[in-house]
């Protein structure tokens, strides 16, 4: 099939890399002449595991193309995607301008029937508006599909390779067709593609992702509580994960949530409701919990150091929002870091994927470092804050002969306090033993 997949960022760099897998002919634009410059060399502008490989081999079989020349992309296309990002405008709501833009182009330079799909994350209604833009001058029928994307950043290819479900909100018989023989592939073990009404699919991607960030902001306070009533949440989460109805899945307490996701989906939910007037009290408070826990790292290596952090230098590991990834969307690194240069300390950093964005985002502020164990040297503490596999089993001794003093700050509970208390390091993580 004839593929074009518009944005060429997280999203739609992995749908096009994944489509032009199953044997596709797929055009990836985008309006970044240096991203695109850089993937026709494969020099992926993004770090995911998988993703390299797939991309300079279809672009070697020539069933994948970049390019900046968006017209000529529609005109081909059976099939648009429009993977452009949807970021939060000021009032929280998705900002929907480079959707309609898009959509602007796709009626302007549309040269057969097309199903256009909408693979950003976008509000309820949208699928309508991008239709009314694409009508005002296409020339050919087209058939809206809203196709929200379910992928996980560090496991974006295998998510979309091998996904739980598909979701498809369709309105045509022949939208419904295309996009069946499209997923096929992907479905053979016997997945299910879920047809429905396109509201429907429009809302499920942010009820998702809503369902997601609340069970985080509800394990995060149960944590919080667990350590002034001397419980431990490890010990809480596994007694409430095997039960059925609840599952063990993102019920692993930490430093708040962040990435492209949660934060802004949740933000334009609560917005969608508000215009509504449909109270989402729930999801209002997941928002504040999350608000409040970000600054959680800062209070307990504050706790630990017995003072405020002036004068201090910290070590940071853990730069993305999480593993696997080097996207630092709203990570709770960056609100320590925050935090942390406001009140006077110096942070040497370590990650081992997003350095790059952590220049391109802090500047000289902070310093990078080779190792994890380089950024410990003079340091007065350090925190962990990304839960990378490299950081789950280090040498205790040498991070505390590092240290000027011996306190780790676990952000992601990857240790065992007993053991780190019989080294003498001075130890905290979330939620397990009373504070
Ligand atoms: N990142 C994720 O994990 C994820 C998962 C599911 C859904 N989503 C949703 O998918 C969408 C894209 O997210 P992303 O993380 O890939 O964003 P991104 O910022 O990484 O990529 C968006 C790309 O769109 C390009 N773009 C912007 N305007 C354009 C235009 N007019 N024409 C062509 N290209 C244009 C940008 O240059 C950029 O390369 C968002 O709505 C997001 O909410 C993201």
């Amino acid at each position: 099939m004839q593929i074009t997949v518009i944005g060429t960022g997280y999203v739609g760099l992995v749908v096009g890399a994944c489509l032009a897998e199953t044997g596709n002919d797929v055009a990836c634009v985008d309006v970044d002449p240096a991203k695109i410059e850089g993937l026709q060399h494969n020099i992926l502008p993004i770090y995911e595991p998988g993703l390299e490989d797939l991309v300079a081999r279809n672009q070697k079989e020539q069933r994948l193309t970049f390019g900046t020349d968006i017209p000529t992309a529609i005109r081909r296309a059976e099939v648009i995607f429009i993977a452009v990002g949807t970021p939060p405008d000021e009032d929280g709501s998705a900002d929907l301008r480079h959707v309609l833009d898009v959509a602007a182009q796709i009626g302007a330079h549309m040269g057969r029937e097309t199903v256009i799909v909408t693979k950003s994350t976008v509000p309820v209604g949208t699928a309508s508006k991008v239709a009314a833009v694409v009508g005002q001058r296409a020339k050919y029928p087209f058939h809206m599909c809203s196709n929200p994307e379910f992928l996980k950043e560090g496991a974006a290819v295998d998510d979309f390779l091998k996904p739980d479900r598909v979701v498809l909100g369709v309105e045509s018989d022949h939208a419904r067709s295309v996009m069946t023989e499209l997923y096929a592939p992907f479905v053979r073990t016997g997945k299910p593609i879920i047809f429905m009404d396109i509201p429907s699919a429009e809302m499920t991607k942010y009820a998702a992702n809503a369902m997601l960030a609340t069970r985080i902001s509800f394990m995060n306070e149960i944590a919080n509580l667990c350590e002034r009533v001397g419980a431990n949440v490890d010990l809480v989460r596994k007694g409430i994960g095997s039960d059925s109805r609840i599952g063990p899945s993102f019920l692993f307490p930490g430093p708040g949530y962040g990435g492209s996701c949660f934060p802004k989906d949740v933000k334009a939910l609560v917005r969608t409701a508000q215009e509504c007037q449909v109270p989402l009290g729930v999801l209002e408070a997941v928002e504040r919990a999350n608000d409040r826990q970000k600054g959680r790292l800062y209070e307990m290596l504050c706790g630990a150091l017995g003072s405020d952090v002036r004068g201090k230098h910290i070590a940071i590991w853990g730069l993305a929002f999480k593993p696997n990834t080097d996207d630092m969307r709203e990570a709770p690194a960056l609100a320590l870091i925050d935090q942390l240069l406001e009140n006077g300390a110096t942070v040497a950093t370590h990650d081992p994927a997003a350095i790059e964005e952590a220049k391109r985002r802090l500047g000289s502020s902070v310093t990078y470092c080779e190792t994890n164990y380089d950024a410990l040297d003079g340091a007065d503490a350090l925190v962990v804050v990304t839960d990378w596999n490299a950081y789950r089993h280090p040498d205790f001794e040498r991070i505390k002969n590092a240290l000027r003093k011996p306190i780790v700050i676990d952000g992601r509970n990857l240790y065992d306090p007993a053991k780190l208390r019989a080294l003498g390091i001075t130890y905290r993580s979330i939620g397990r033993e009373r504070v």
